[in-house]
C-alpha cells in the first residue's frame, strides 16, 4: 500500500478560491442546496478542460451549479437527478425569464398580500409532518402564497416563484438552519413568510436579469441545457454523446437526503 503525505503537496493557487465569492453570482443564489459544488472549481474545471470538447454532463446534477456554468460558457449541457426538486430548481435556474415578464407578473403576486384573510384558512388541512415543523400562521400563509402562485398563467415564472418559495419555506420554520440534521430550534426568530418571501424574490429577480442580459450578449441564450428526471443508475444519455463528466456523486454516509429535503421534497 502507499500513502500520500498531504504535507508534501504544494498548492497550487489557481485552485485556491478562498477570497473569491462566486456562489451568489449568476443564479447560484437561487436556493440552498446540501453539498453544493463551489461555482468556481466548476468554472475552473470548464476552462480547462470542457472549452470545444463537445456536451458536458452532470448526472448528479443536483441544484444545477454545473448547468448554469456550462450554460454561461455557451456550452451545451445536460443533467440528471432523482429528486424532482433538484430538477425544477435546476430548470430555473438555467433558463433566465424576461425581466419585464417577470417585474409584471411579481407586481401581481405581492398586490395579492392585501387579500389575504386569516379566517379563511383557519380551517386548513392538519398534516402531522408540516404541523411539526409549521406553526399555523406562517402555514396559513405559505398556504395563500402557494394559490396565488399557482395561478401564475405563464410556467417558467409560475416555477420560478415556486422555487422562491421552497427556498423560504426553511426560514418560516421551527427548523434549526444550522444543522444538517431535521432538529427543531426552540429559540428559532421566525420569519414572516410575505416578507421573507418579497425580500428572496427582489434577489432572484435581479440576478435573473443580470443572468438573462448576460447570455443575451453573448448569443448563449439559446445554448441547449437539458435536466431530466431520473436515476443515474439507469441513465438514458447514450454512450459517447458526452464530451466532458463534471460531478459529485451523494455523500450516502453523511447526508440524509430524504429528511433533509422533506420541507423542499
Ligand atoms: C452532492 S449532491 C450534487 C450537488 C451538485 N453538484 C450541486 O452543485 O448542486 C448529489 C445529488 O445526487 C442526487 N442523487 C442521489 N442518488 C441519485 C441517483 N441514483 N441518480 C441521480 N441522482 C441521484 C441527489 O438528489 C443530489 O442532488
Amino acid at each position: 500500500m502507499r500513502y500520500i503525505n498531504f504535507e508534501n503537496i504544494n498548492v497550487n493557487p489557481e485552485w485556491c478560491f478562498k477570497n473569491v465569492r462566486s456562489v451568489e453570482q449568476w443564479t447560484h443564489g437561487y436556493h440552498r442546496y446540501p453539498a453544493k459544488f463551489l461555482p468556481n472549481i466548476v468554472k475552473k474545471l470548464i476552462e480547462d478542460y470542457a472549452i470545444n470538447n463537445g456536451t458536458i454532463a452532470d448526472l448528479f446534477a443536483g441544484c444545477g451549479t454545473t448547468l448554469v456554468e456550462a450554460k454561461i460558457h455557451g456550452l451545451a449541457s445536460i443533467g440528471t437527478d432523482i429528486n424532482p426538486v433538484a430538477q425544477l430548481i435546476t430548470k430555473i435556474k438555467t433558463n433566465p425569464i424576461c425581466p419585464t415578464l417577470l417585474e409584471e407578473t411579481f407586481k401581481y403576486l405581492t398586490e395579492s398580500f392585501s387579500l389575504f384573510n386569516a379566517e379563511t384558512y383557519k380551517n386548513i388541512e392538519l398534516h402531522e409532518r408540516i404541523d411539526y415543523w409549521f406553526r399555523p400562521e406562517e402555514k396559513q400563509k405559505i398556504a395563500f402564497l402557494y394559490e396565488q402562485i399557482l395561478l401564475i398563467n405563464d410556467e417558467n415564472s409560475k416555477n420560478f416563484f415556486l422555487v422562491c418559495l421552497s427556498h423560504i419555506l426553511k426560514n418560516c420554520s421551527r427548523w434549526l438552519q444550522s444543522s444538517t440534521k431535521p432538529q427543531i430550534d426552540p429559540k428559532k426568530n421566525i420569519s414572516e413568510p410575505f416578507y421573507i418571501f418579497e425580500l428572496h424574490c427582489k434577489k432572484m429577480i435581479a440576478k435573473n436579469a443580470e443572468f438573462y442580459k448576460e447570455l443575451l450578449y453573448k448569443n448563449f441564450i439559446n445554448t441547449p441545457c437539458e435536466i431530466k428526471l431520473e436515476d443515474a443508475r439507469n441513465t438514458s444519455i447514450e454512450s459517447d454523446s458526452i464530451g466532458t463528466i463534471i460531478t459529485s456523486p451523494p455523500y450516502v454516509t453523511s447526508y440524509e437526503y430524504a429528511d433533509i429535503h422533506q420541507l423542499t421534497g
